[in-house]
This record gives structure tokens, C-alpha cells and sequence, in this order.
């Protein structure tokens, strides 16, 4: 078997493996992208001891007394300084200290108050700059991190959330269950398309639509445990790019002109990442990117972005103290 026994200490848990195979090919990969910034990458995402994980309120069962816990563990809320967007009820709270709250259970008839994710997560959902009001689209949203999020900016006028593979798509009902009031869970629809035919089932309709990609998942993809079907995967990858341009197209189908669109990924992939938008800009005349380098400045307290130059987006990585990542985030505008 091909794997790598994990840094960090025992806890008596069981201990993540690194799948070899997967860590050889993105040293190759990645050395070349992203140049020495890789190894603190690779130092970070080897070493789950590090992983820090955000907690996100629940607007809906608002946690008052864990906020003053947290306070009290010196947590700090995400975003404390100005941007250009920032919805109040969003209320995300982070420690520069690995710390891991207990996931919730959910329970019949109880909201969930606080949903874990990794910060950067919430950068594609602030570029998207919702209102409410607005109709949006999330067109791959399973497990519904990114649909919980939305909610927590603004009352969409209408949201649907797509998802394509069917037991994601259960997933993703409960997430909506256990987070979302059943009166505004009525106002959602959920669909299982494949998001390459949302343009043409409902054309420019959407003022917002978010695209987060299905994708290499680096972070999932080190711990591989089955090491064959890992170099399986390395053998398709280079088939993703294809995937994530058409769905490109086909949210810019649903996108009415004037809309938004926000695509992110959660590798470090240059081919799924920038070389995607590129190959979007180069074969739409009526989109247009919008820059969002600004936004960088102000979050760079909390996130790591990648030094490299990238055309258009940013590309957060994962560091020491700040473990969030990997997060692609691009933002488009339609004519
Ligand atoms: C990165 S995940 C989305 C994560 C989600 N947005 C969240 O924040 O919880 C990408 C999702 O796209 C779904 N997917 C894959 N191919 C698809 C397709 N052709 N159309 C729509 N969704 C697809 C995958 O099943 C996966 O659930």
C-alpha cells in the first residue's frame, strides 16, 4: 500500500493517511505553479494538527451565548474591517489557533445554530454580493455550505440550488433542513440537472449565479485511501477543465445580461482554475471580468493569497495560522 503515515500527534483518533501518489503528483504540479509558496503549502495541507475550522451562525437560531464563548476563546469575527460588501447578519467567527468545535447534531424541529467550514468558502459567496430580492442560481450546491452561506447575506427574491449526483442531492435537502426555516425552505428550489443544461432549461433568468466547480478537492484528495483509484483520478483529471468550462457556459446562458457570475474551485490547479476563465473570456465577447483584487487587500489579515500573478481572480492557499484554502475565486460580469 502506498501511503505515508501523518505528522502530528496521536490523539487516539485515527490518524489520516497521505496517499503518496497523490502527494508526488502535486509536488510536481505544484512546485511548478506556485513556485517556493508551495512548500508551506504542502507543509499545511499534510498536517491536519494545523487545520483551523470557521464557525458560521445560524441568522435563523442565532447562537448568542457560544458568540460569548467564543469571545471569550479569542475567536475574532471574519471581515471586522470595511469592504465594499459586507451583509451585517453575515456573522462568521475564526481562531488563528487550530480549534475544532463539535459538528451539531440535527434535531427534528431545531434549527442548527453554527455550520463549520473553511473561511475561505466565503470568499465566492461575498464576491457574489447578493440583495435581497435578487434571483440566484448555486448551480452545484451540494452539500449546501455555499446555499446556507447566501442565505446568511441577504433574502433572495428566489434561489435554486442544483446539484447533479443524487445522494448529494440528499445531502444537500438536509442541509437546507436543518439550517433554513421551513417557510423560506418553500421559497428554494431544489433541482438535480446537469448544471450543462441550466442555460438552455432556464435562460437568462438569473441576476446572480454561483459556480462552484466540481474539481480536483486537493485537500480530500491527499488523504486518498484507496491509492489505485487515486491514480485513477490523476489520469481523468486533466477531463475537468472540459467539465467546468461548459458549466461556465451554461450559467452564462442563465445569466440575465447585467448578472453576476462567481466560479471557484477548491484546488490549486492553474489548468481548472485560471486557464478555465481564460478559455470563458477568450470565446464570450459579452463577458467581462470583474476585478476583484481590492477585496484581496482588505482580507489579507485573515487569508494567504497566492504570490503568482493571476489574470483575473485570486487563489487563496493554505498557510500557518491561516490554514484556509485552497479557494479559487473568479467573478464575471455579462453584457
Ligand atoms: C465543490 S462541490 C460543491 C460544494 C457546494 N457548493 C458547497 O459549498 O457545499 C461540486 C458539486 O458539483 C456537483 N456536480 C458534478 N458534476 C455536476 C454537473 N454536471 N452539474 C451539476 N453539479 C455537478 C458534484 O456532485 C458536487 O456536489
Amino acid at each position: 500500500m502506498i501511503l505515508t503515515r501523518l505528522k502530528g500527534k496521536s490523539d487516539g483518533k485515527l490518524t489520516k493517511q497521505i496517499c503518496k501518489v497523490v502527494l508526488d503528483h502535486f509536488d510536481k504540479q505544484y512546485s511548478k505553479e506556485l513556485g517556493d509558496a508551495w512548500n508551506t503549502v504542502r507543509d499545511v495541507l499534510t498536517s491536519p494538527s494545523w487545520w483551523q475550522y470557521a464557525v458560521l451562525f445560524n441568522r435563523f437560531n442565532y447562537p448568542f451565548k457560544l458568540e460569548k464563548d467564543l469571545h471569550l476563546k479569542g475567536y475574532h469575527t471574519l471581515f471586522p474591517g470595511s469592504i465594499p460588501y459586507y451583509p451585517k447578519s453575515m456573522k462568521c467567527y475564526l481562531s488563528r489557533t487550530p480549534d475544532r468545535l463539535p459538528s451539531e447534531r440535527h434535531q427534528i424541529g431545531n434549527l442548527k445554530t453554527y455550520y463549520l467550514l473553511n473561511a475561505a468558502s466565503l470568499l465566492p459567496v461575498l464576491a457574489l454580493e447578493l440583495r435581497d430580492g435578487e434571483k440566484v442560481l448555486d448551480l452545484c450546491a451540494a452539500p449546501g455550505g455555499k446555499s446556507i452561506a447566501l442565505l446568511q447575506c441577504a433574502c433572495p427574491g428566489y434561489l435554486h440550488c442544483n446539484e447533479y449526483d443524487s445522494l448529494r442531492l440528499r445531502w444537500l435537502r438536509q442541509t437546507l433542513e436543518s439550517f433554513i426555516p421551513q417557510p423560506l425552505i418553500n421559497a428554494i428550489k431544489v433541482s438535480e440537472l446537469d448544471g450543462r443544461e441550466m442555460g438552455d432549461v432556464q435562460p437568462e433568468t438569473f441576476d446572480k449565479v454561483l459556480v462552484d466547480a466540481p474539481c480536483s478537492n486537493d485537500r480530500s484528495w491527499l488523504f486518498s485511501s484507496d491509492s489505485q483509484k487515486a491514480a485513477c483520478r490523476i489520469s481523468q483529471r486533466r477531463n475537468l477543465p472540459v467539465l467546468q468550462v461548459e458549466l461556465l457556459r451554461s450559467a452564462i446562458k442563465a445569466l440575465r445580461p447585467g448578472g453576476l457570475l462567481v466560479y471557484s474551485t477548491c484546488t490549486l490547479s492553474k489548468a481548472e482554475n485560471q486557464d478555465v476563465i481564460s478559455e470563458i473570456l477568450n470565446s464570450h465577447n459579452n463577458i467581462m471580468p470583474v476585478d476583484i483584487k481590492g477585496i484581496a487587500r482588505t482580507w489579507s489579515q485573515d487569508f494567504t493569497f497566492a504570490p503568482i500573478a493571476q489574470e483575473c481572480g485570486l487563489l487563496v492557499i493554505p498557510d500557518k495560522g491561516k490554514a484556509w484554502g485552497p479557494m479559487y475565486v473568479a467573478k464575471l460580469k455579462k453584457s
